[in-house]
């Protein structure tokens, strides 16, 4: 039996599904249940009713949300190592200090947070619905963490006074992307698409042709006439994009734009991780219930 058949089968033994975000290894997607991105991976553990486990391999705050918001399953993290970097850069003490500043402004956190966190928001968002999410608030000010591009993103769509909690929060691999590279590629493609994620810098935004969550990017490029197209986000998404548009042309704007995180899972640990029943994501009770209320407010909001 080769690996796959293993995984296969303890999937089907245990009543597991493989959830995978779009950054995993081609290897990994390619045996996943789902694919997508961060909210759409969230929505998935919830509608999988069946499932009594959930191997969740992306990074630590995207099982930690599923681990919340369904706490009757159990949810595996291949990799215990496998931390979003960005999530760690917003503190609790960190929150209470800009709460102090600002005690009636309500407090938007990305999902890329840790739980804890995100027990002190008022509502969660993804890099896909992080313009309606604060659209959807009764307030002109708010305060949003920890990705200061995305919170200047969302300060130009909404034209609301976003202050980024903490102030220059941010994402280390999507700040690899340069202007000057999306440029070289131009010169060589002028007719080409450019995606930009929405974590990318402020300059890489204002060259870009649609800007988008990852999963959003996947759907542009499959429904764009286009028929080439330069991304900026983490190398994995090159997978899904070219085995679903495989008549288009994707070029990386950075080619070593890579989440060492994400890329700590492997098909090896997904299988020990099925096999033992390892790692389980935990909560502490009363963090997970604050924490699930902000999330559940965000996906009240479109239903
Ligand atoms: P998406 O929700 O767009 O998949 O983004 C998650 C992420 O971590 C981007 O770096
Ligand atoms: Fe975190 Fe950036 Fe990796 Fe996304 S790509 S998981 S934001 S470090």
């Amino acid at each position: 039996m080769t690996l796959i058949d293993e995984i296969i089968r303890l999937k089907k033994e245990k009543k597991a599904i493989i959830l995978a975000h779009n950054y995993q290894r081609p290897e990994i997607q390619d045996i996943a249940d789902y694919v997508g991105d961060s909210i759409e991976l969230s929505r998935k553990a919830m509608d999988e009713k069946e499932a009594e486990i959930i191997v969740f391999s992306a990074v630590d705050f995207m099982a930690e949300s599923a681990a919340i918001l369904n706490p009757e399953k159990k949810v595996l993290l291949p990799t215990l190592g496998a931390r979003c970097p960005m999530a760690q850069m917003l503190t609790v003490d960190e929150i209470k200090r800009w709460k102090v500043l600002y005690p009636l402004v309500p407090v938007v956190l990305y999902v890329n947070t840790l739980a804890s966190a995100k027990a002190y928001c008022d509502i969660c968002c993804t890099s896909a619905n992080a313009v309606e999410v604060v659209n959807s608030l009764d307030a002109e000010t708010v305060l949003f963490g920890p990705d200061h591009n995305l919170a200047e993103y969302v300060r130009r769509k909404t034209g609301k006074t976003i202050i980024p909690i903490p102030e220059k929060g941010f994402c280390p691999t999507h700040l690899l992307f340069q202007p000057e590279d999306v440029q070289a590629l131009k010169t060589k493609c002028p007719d080409a698409v450019v995606m930009v994620h929405p974590e990318c810098s402020v300059d890489m935004q204002s060259i870009a042709d649609f800007i988008g969550s990852t999963s959003q990017m996947c759907r542009y490029a499959r429904e764009s006439n286009a028929k080439k197209f330069i991304v900026a986000t983490e190398e994995g998404i090159m997978h899904r994009l070219r085995k679903e548009n495989p008549e288009k042309q994707f070029m990386l704007a950075y080619e070593d734009a890579v989440c060492p995180n994400m890329k700590l899972n492997t098909l090896e640990r997904i299988y020990v991780a099925l096999k033992e029943e390892k790692y389980v994501v935990t909560v502490p009770e009363a963090i997970a219930k604050r924490a699930s209320k902000a999330l559940e407010r965000m996906f009240e909001l479109k239903k």
